[in-house]
């Protein structure tokens, strides 16, 4: 294999940023063969980064065996995620900055809250859910804005070791009261508004539709974030604000088995509902901190700003597990990049001398769209690294990341991962492995990955290979179920490629050894980052009284990487017009909420399917590709005339 410090046509960090990296490209080397050669050794030693109360003998006890898929790490260690992130550094860090909330308002000044600070809201916040009968093992939904309560409430369930489930801000009542039930949550925490772009969500009002279709007994907590008045329930509604102000101010945190539950999101699949993928606390901690602290070559003193949403596994390990459990300074942006300006995102940068940013490819292609000008404006001299996360990558993206915004000093790392994966799996070490535009580079630590044949399931042996990425063995940030159907666990992800973790994802592993990850093979779509089944935009749109059946399928998208094509039937004697489009549009974001919106909707008179009723997904996917040349085989369509009528009715015609 080529070495990684020569790859061809590759990037490499300045020397200077090399001298003061943590890993250089010797030390991935030999840290990674290590890694793999004993994994035991090696997370043995690497375990310790976080305290344990109780340390562990065992260190990983896991098969991927299909039928017996168990996941255990560090399993007989006892922890407190929270006492990790806080209270270790109260000794060093009480008065340094552990979260920079920047708001929605840039006329509202930040907060900065020390590492003293977060302790007291914690543990108030914690004595409020205890005060409301939550338990260690219980559930706790938390529907919040981006706001410092939503890190005070993930938290607080970490140190009395309930398990938070965390539901973004823009889904709908529907899907919040689904995840509500599925989990069988006590407690919802939301807010009374939630500010983006200077327009506001009203989240409280979209939790009382959802309390409606949810036990009588769920308890309502609400921040009153934005003071604007909401409708109030006695006696399931509480001002969480007011209880925190009259709790004690410390709270004791629980012990809890490393392999106790520490979270639970939701995220999309193939197929069916939403899938409640299970971390755990010790190995998913670990994990995190430790792929924060290398991926972006965290030092102390360093800004780290992550721009997710904490509704996202990516606002979880790296906005609050990940850097706190380092005792790093994070912000926590409840705003968007447009908002007031394009110059969002360079400002906050500026204002508080970000030193590692990180974001996705759409918010780049967007702000790209809106000129230089935006960029040169502020003085984004405090960059030290960037990084993109969640589909690959446009070179003309990176260019003019690297350019514009790094100007050509800052290493991009391009991450790879997943939320069942908990942190990085594929991705640049910063000093130590060179860049390639397009390319997540090489696994992290402890990762084993290989690329099969998905048409039987080969193992490409040769260092250039194209196929379907799967993992060979367990690291310990990785999902260990899905919330009460491990059945499904095991079909979702070790049925297809028995003995392995099935990403879901294609890939080309180039001649120096290289990983490009080539997008979804399966019946998900990567809509601005966001994974959205095609089966849940499917069913949300057959439920409506006037269609009779629906395809999705997706097709490239120039900002958001790619966009939702739906293909409706609409029931016998419906008149297809503008309105009922508008109605179905608007249908599917109350449903789902407004991330799966289709883009296009085509009428379809009938769908392609084979005389068995399957529908060939495949030709859809080439019609919305506007790539519909060639088709492949559509002889054993049961009526081949109706794709003739798709292709000459198609909506992208760009
Ligand atoms: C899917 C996971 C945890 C990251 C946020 C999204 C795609 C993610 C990359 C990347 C190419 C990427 C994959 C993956 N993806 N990062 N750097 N390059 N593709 O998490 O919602 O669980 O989605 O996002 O297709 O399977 P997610």
């Amino acid at each position: 294999m080529a070495d990684t410090a020569q790859a061809t046509g590759a990037y490499t960090a300045s020397a200077d940023f090399i001298a003061k990296a943590h890993i250089d490209a010797a030390g991935y080397e030999r840290m990674y063969a290590a890694s793999v050669a004993d994994p035991d050794a090696f997370w043995r030693e690497e375990g310790q980064r976080i305290d344990w109360i109780k340390d562990y003998a065992t260190v990983k006890n896991s098969t991927f065996e299909y039928g017996k898929v168990s996941i255990k790490w560090f399993e007989d260690g006892t922890l407190n995620v929270s006492a990790n992130c806080i209270d270790r550094h109260m000794a060093t860090r009480a008065n340094q900055t552990a979260i920079i909330w920047e708001p929605d308002d840039p006329k509202v000044p930040a907060l900065h809250i020390s590492y003293a600070q977060l302790l007291e809201q914690t543990c108030r916040m914690a004595n409020v859910l205890k005060a409301h009968g939550v338990q260690k093992g219980d559930r706790v939904v938390l529907y919040l804005p981006m706001i410092p309560e939503a890190a005070y409430a993930m938290l607080a369930c970490a140190r009395i070791g309930a398990i938070h489930s965390v539901v973004f801000g823009g889904f709908s009542p529907d899907a919040l009261a689904n995840r509500i039930n599925d989990s069988e949550a006590k407690v919802v925490i939301t807010a009374d508004f939630a500010p983006r772009g200077g327009k506001k969500t009203a989240l409280k009002s979209n939790t009382d539709q959802a309390l409606l279709h949810c036990k009588d007994s769920v308890k309502c907590l609400v921040v009153k974030h934005t003071g604007d008045q909401t409708h109030w329930t006695e006696g399931r509604d509480f001002d969480v604000k007011a209880e925190m102000a009259a709790a004690k101010p410390y709270c004791a945190y629980t012990e809890v088995g490393a392999e106790d539950p520490l979270f639970i999101l939701y995220t999309s699949g193939s197929t069916g509902k939403p899938k409640g993928v299970v971390h755990t606390s010790g190995g998913y901690l670990v994990y995190a901190s430790m792929t924060h602290k290398y991926t972006f070559d965290y030092h102390d003193g360093d800004v780290f700003w992550c721009t997710a949403d904490v509704g996202w596994v990516t606002g979880h390990s790296y906005i609050v597990y990940g850097p706190l459990a380092n005792g790093a300074t994070t912000i926590m942006f409840e705003g968007v990049p447009t908002y007031p300006d394009a110059g969002r995102f360079w400002e906050v940068c500026a204002k508080h001398k970000v030193t590692q940013f990180y974001t996705a490819p759409t918010a780049i292609r967007s702000l790209m769209g809106m000129g230089t000008e935006w960029v040169e404006k502020h003085d984004l001299s405090s960059l030290r690294l960037l990084g993109t996360v969640g589909e690959p990558i446009n070179p003309e993206a990176w260019n003019w990341y690297n350019v514009n915004v790094g100007k050509g000093r800052c290493p991009i790392v391009d991450t790879f991962w997943q939320t069942e994966t908990g942190g990085h799996l594929i991705t640049p070490l910063p000093g130590a492995i060179p860049q390639k535009p397009g390319s997540a580079t090489k696994p992290f630590f402890g990762i084993k990955p290989v690329v099969l044949d998905p048409a039987n399931a080969a193992l490409q042996t040769a260092v250039e290979a194209d196929g379907v990425l799967c993992i060979t063995d367990s690291w310990p940030g990785m999902m260990r179920t899905l919330w009460g159907d491990h059945a499904r666990f095991e079909e979702a992800y070790f049925s297809q490629y028995r003995g392995y973790y099935f990403t879901g994802d294609g890939c080309r592993r180039d001649g120096d050894g290289y990983y490009w990850i080539t997008g979804r093979v399966d019946d998900v779509i990567n809509v601005s980052g966001h994974r959205m089944g095609t089966a849940e935009v499917e069913s949300a749109l057959v439920a409506h009284a006037q269609v009779a059946e629906a395809a999705v399928v997706g097709y490239p998208h120039d900002i958001k990487g790619q966009g939702i094509y739906a293909y409706v039937t609409l029931m016998r004697g419906v008149e297809p017009t503008e309105a009922l489009r508008k109605e179905l549009e608007a249908w599917v974001r109350t449903e789902i909420g407004p991330i799966a919106k289709p883009d296009l909707i085509q009428w379809a008179p009938g769908l392609p399917k084979t005389r068995s009723g399957k529908i060939m997904r495949r030709i859809l996917r080439k019609i919305a590709e506007n790539d519909f040349g060639a088709l492949g085989d559509t002889s054993t369509l049961a009526d081949p005339s109706v794709v003739d009528d798709l292709i000459a009715n198609r909506m992208n015609k760009a």
